[in-house]
């Protein structure tokens, strides 16, 4: 079979939105570094596979991620490419400099990372927690006035390999606080996987007593002890509608002990399209890329739909 019988069940939402992190988060945890043209390619096949929103890379510093050190020259050639589709590809900028790297290019839509913890915080941006808003502010600030739109990741938002477990009402709180600063869209990430789906309901709900309603909300979820999935149902089911999985299931983050891949692109489309939900991916397409890029890493993709359909 190369589509799931679609038996829709009532109550979820009818349209979800894939917001696909495969040459970000997939990529920045590879070991070799992949060079750009073959980034530049993932990136276009992502595209023609009818995913809506492809994140391209990462406007970091390029010691801390060397994997993405040719931001600029993998977007350039991108805009040289594909021209305005190209600007609208959203990149990660951790603050002013990066947010600069950004501009240079045209850029229209950056993302802000922030964490829930306080250890990962210092792990990942070299700052505390109330430190790092002080780094956000401006960047946000800045690309706001530009018209360029901000979205807000939170990591570490179910559990912390340093912490432990992390409570709903201190990631409603580092949130909210990127909200005010004027981020559009909150992507909460399960960096370590270890949420599971009475955990997302919870943390929906609280979100939602703090007067952040679904809509305003995405779920980041990493597959590392298998939940993902019953996860997005979970968030189905709360009613948030955006998704963010990386095609082929890569990823990771380099400054999180045990983070592994993330929720698989394939596995999702499968899913949704199982419940009969749009979302305007070309299963075929993704799960050849996802083959494509497994050649070229030289490794087989860990998504269970890839491994089925191949
Ligand atoms: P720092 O060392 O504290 O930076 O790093 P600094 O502000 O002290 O600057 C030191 C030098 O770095 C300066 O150069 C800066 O110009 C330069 P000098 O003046 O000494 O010559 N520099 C830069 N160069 C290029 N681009 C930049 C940049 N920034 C500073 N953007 C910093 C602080 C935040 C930069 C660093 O910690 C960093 O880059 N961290 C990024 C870590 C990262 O990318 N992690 C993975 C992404 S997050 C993730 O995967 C989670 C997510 O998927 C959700 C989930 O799963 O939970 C989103
Ligand atoms: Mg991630």
């Amino acid at each position: 079979m190369s589509l799931p019988m679609t038996r829709p069940e009532p109550g979820l939402p009818a349209k979800v939105t894939i917001y696909e992190v495969g040459a970000r988060d997939g990529l920045q945890n590879e070991q070799t570094a992949v060079p750009t043209d073959v980034k530049a390619e993932f990136v276009r096949r992502l595209l023609a596979a009818g995913l809506p929103i492809v994140e391209a890379t990462s406007f970091v510093h390029p010691s801390w991620v060397p994997q993405l050190a040719d931001a600029a020259d993998l977007m350039a050639g991108l805009v040289d490419d594909l021209g305005d589709t190209a600007r609208d590809l959203p990149v990660l900028v951790p603050n002013d400099r990066g947010l600069d790297r950004a501009f240079a290019l045209g850029l229209r839509h950056v993302a802000v990372f922030a964490s829930a913890t306080e250890t990962f915080a210092n792990k990942n941006l070299n700052r505390g927690l109330e430190s790092q808003f002080e780094m956000f502010e401006p960047v946000v600030a800045r690309a706001l006035d530009s018209g360029v739109d901000v979205r807000g990741y939170v990591s570490m938002c179910f559990g912390d390999p340093w912490e432990g477990a992390v409570e709903p009402e201190q990631v409603v709180a580092v949130g909210k606080r990127l909200l005010d600063l004027g981020c559009h869209q909150l992507s909460l990430g399960d960096t370590i996987g270890v949420g599971t789906a009475g955990h997302v309901k919870d943390l929906v709900a609280a979100f939602g007593a703090a007067g952040v309603g679904p809509e305003r909300l995405a779920l980041h979820f990493h597959d590392t002890y298998g939940q993902a999935l019953a996860n997005v149902h979970a968030g189905l089911q709360a009613g948030v509608t955006t998704y963010d999985a990386s095609a082929g299931g890569l990823g990771g983050c380099p400054y999180a002990k045990s983070a592994t891949g993330n929720l698989a692109t394939e596995d999702l489309v499968w899913f949704l399209t199982g419940l009969g939900i749009e979302h305007g991916v070309d299963l075929s397409a993704v799960a050849a890329t996802s083959v494509w890029m497994a050649e070229r890493l030289g490794r087989p993709s860990p998504s269970a739909v890839v491994r089925a359909l191949a």
